[in-house]
């Protein structure tokens, strides 16, 4: 009887040592695959695995499941960083993994307003990829809403609506985010996710097809359709700039947590939330490249720049020759580029 009360203690002990082992040493799968996926930069498709990162039980299990996942995820990966490059080219943060090229300024070390932003853009990117997977067929266990059949009933795949549901439910599925937990930076981190798979839905544009005698449209068609990736950008980087700082309240402490700052840790759904301010970039931007004089007046941090002269190749005075093939002449232009001091 008293060994094997102590036995079970000492399990007890183990099983909550282990407990707290596993809290405190791994971060829930939605901050690593988040931060995996931005941060990989490599070009590399792993074919028919999961491995575009270490990914968790659940996410293999996944993969096994539905085989052209991997390609999607990949897809997903490349467009986000793309779309973040391409966005924020002319800004003083470009998207890069750290602040100020040190090491150790990791943007993904603490929740700052550029950490916020990549987790709703992994999301939404990853919830825009499958969506399209679904439409196109790459992606065989989602449904083909919307879909039709034409006149000898074969079913037509280019009917088929982009499935944002789909694509919203397997996203937060796959990121875990059901079990990514509920301290305030989970919370923040879940929300950013939230508006970030938000902006793909509210590119859902409907359009129709008619069927009939000579287009009469006697039947028509019509499905949800999602623009390309980019165009959820623009409402991205809005969130980007609206972003919310919170405070980090410790709970642990003894001071009783007081309505006043009940109300203040209330998020207010619509807005990006982070915790960190984002330190000043301005010693890294020297040999930036600026859009034009404007752009350089903030990239350039103030202390000016260069403009030096290259000559761009272009095609130009293109023609339709023999009705179908479009000729071009190639024109040389010396352009100013503005180069930060
Ligand atoms: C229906 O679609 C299939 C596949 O695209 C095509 O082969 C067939 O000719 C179509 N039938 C009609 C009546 O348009
Ligand atoms: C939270 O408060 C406790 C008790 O005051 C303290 O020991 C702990 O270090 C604090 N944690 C953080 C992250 O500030
Ligand atoms: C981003 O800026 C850094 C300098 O701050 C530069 O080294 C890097 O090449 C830039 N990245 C891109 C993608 O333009």
């Amino acid at each position: 009887m008293f060994k094997s009360s102590v036995f079970t203690l000492l399990i007890y002990f183990t099983v909550s040592i282990l407990a707290l082992k596993n809290v405190e040493g791994s971060r829930p799968v939605l901050e690593k695959t988040v931060e995996a996926l931005f941060a990989d930069r490599s070009e590399v498709i792993h074919p028919a695995t999961c491995k575009v990162f270490t990914s968790s039980t659940r996410q293999s299990k996944m993969c096994k499941r539905e085989p052209g996942l991997p390609n999607i995820l990949v897809k997903a990966k490349q467009q986000a960083i793309k779309a973040c490059e391409e966005t924020f080219q002319y800004d003083r943060w470009n998207c890069s993994l750290v602040f100020n090229k040190k090491p150790k300024r990791s943007i993904f070390k603490k929740i700052y307003r550029e950490t916020a932003f990549i987790h709703s853009l992994v999301a939404a990117s990853i919830t825009h990829a499958v969506a399209k997977g679904c439409a196109s067929g790459e992606l065989s266990r989602c449904s083909c809403i919307g879909s039709f059949r034409n006149a000898s009933n074969v079913q037509m795949r280019g009917g088929c609506g982009d499935d944002f549901k789909f694509g919203k439910r397997f996203a937060k599925n796959f990121l875990e985010w059901k079990t990514a937990g509920n301290d305030q930076i989970a919370d923040a981190l879940k929300q950013d996710v939230n508006i970030g798979i938000d902006s793909i839905g509210e590119q859902l544009k409907e359009v129709c097809k008619c069927h009939g005698f000579s287009g009469s449209c006697t039947t028509k068609t019509c499905w949800k359709r999602l623009g390309p990736f980019n165009s959820a950008m623009g409402l991205l980087k809005k969130h980007y700039h609206h972003a919310v700082k919170k405070k980090l309240v410790n709970f642990t402490s003894k001071r009783a947590v007081t309505v006043k700052v009940k109300r203040k840790l209330k998020m207010d759904l619509k807005n990006l939330v982070y915790f960190q301010k984002t330190p000043n970039l301005c010693v890294s931007t020297k040999g930036r490249v600026c859009k034009d004089k404007h752009n350089c007046a903030t990239l350039c941090c103030g202390r000016g720049f260069v403009v030096t002269q290259k000559t761009v190749a272009s095609r130009c005075r293109c023609k339709m020759v023999n009705c179908c093939v479009v000729k071009c002449d190639t024109c040389v232009e010396e352009v100013d580029v503005y180069t930060c001091k």
